[in-house]
């Protein structure tokens, strides 16, 4: 059988990932998922790192939650769909801990590298699609909501995680697709699946 591909989503909060992430899978007959939380384990993690009475949690004890989520997500779900021949369209990935614990929280990147890549096993996403949109229309969109603990940062903790985002795609750009998410929802879906079916060959459900 041929193993499934491992396909990530990454972006700012309000880029409008999920969406693209059902829309993805959908078309590609994928098991759609996300980090924190795609586990039952993991939505209990998720609901500490997001809860903003804790305030106290430290950069390092959020990495390693982050990471142990992700080394759940990675026994209990992705390896074994990518065993079984169905793609995984996951929403973020380990590169969203490089980007927010590393450049957002200031921590070692290459010490997130290597800890994560333990935590993962070496499985990385393959292709990892980065909506684009500009640090200023996502603050914007940011104040319609109830914000969690990270949507609180201030506007540079965002700026550092976008530069982030920009310098690791423009780095490895074999896996990363960076799309404008900017135009409407349709046309970026349209933009998504050209791509995904020009880098991995995938054809549509
Ligand atoms: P979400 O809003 O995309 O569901 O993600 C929840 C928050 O967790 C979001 O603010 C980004 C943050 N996050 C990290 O800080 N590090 C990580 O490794 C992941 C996966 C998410």
């Amino acid at each position: 059988m041929t193993r499934g591909r491992y396909i990530a989503f990454e972006g700012l909060e309000g880029c409008g990932k999920s969406t693209h992430v059902t829309r993805l899978a959908e078309a590609i007959g994928g098991v759609t998922t996300r980090e924190p939380g795609g586990t039952a384990i993991g939505a209990a993690l998720r609901a500490a790192m997001l809860d903003t009475n804790n305030t106290m949690l430290s950069p390092r004890a959020e990495a390693l939650m982050m990471s142990a989520d992700r080394a759940q997500h990675i026994d209990e779900l992705v390896v074994p769909t990518l065993n079984s021949g169905k793609h995984v369209v996951s929403d973020r990935s380990a590169f969203s801990s490089l980007a927010y614990q590393g450049y957002g929280r200031l921590l070692d990147i290459d010490e997130l590298k290597r800890f994560n890549n333990w935590a993962i096993q070496g499985n990385w996403p393959e292709l990892v699609i980065f909506i684009d949109v500009p640090v200023d229309q996502l603050l914007e969109r940011l104040k319609k909501r109830e914000l969690d603990r990270f949507e609180r940062e201030d506007r540079s903790f965002f700026e550092r995680i976008y530069t982030g985002f920009h310098t690791m795609a423009t780095a490895d750009p074999q896996r990363w697709l960076i799309v404008d998410g900017t135009p409407p929802k349709e046309e970026l879906q349209a933009t998504i699946l050209q791509g995904v079916q020009d880098r991995l060959g995938i054809t549509l459900s």
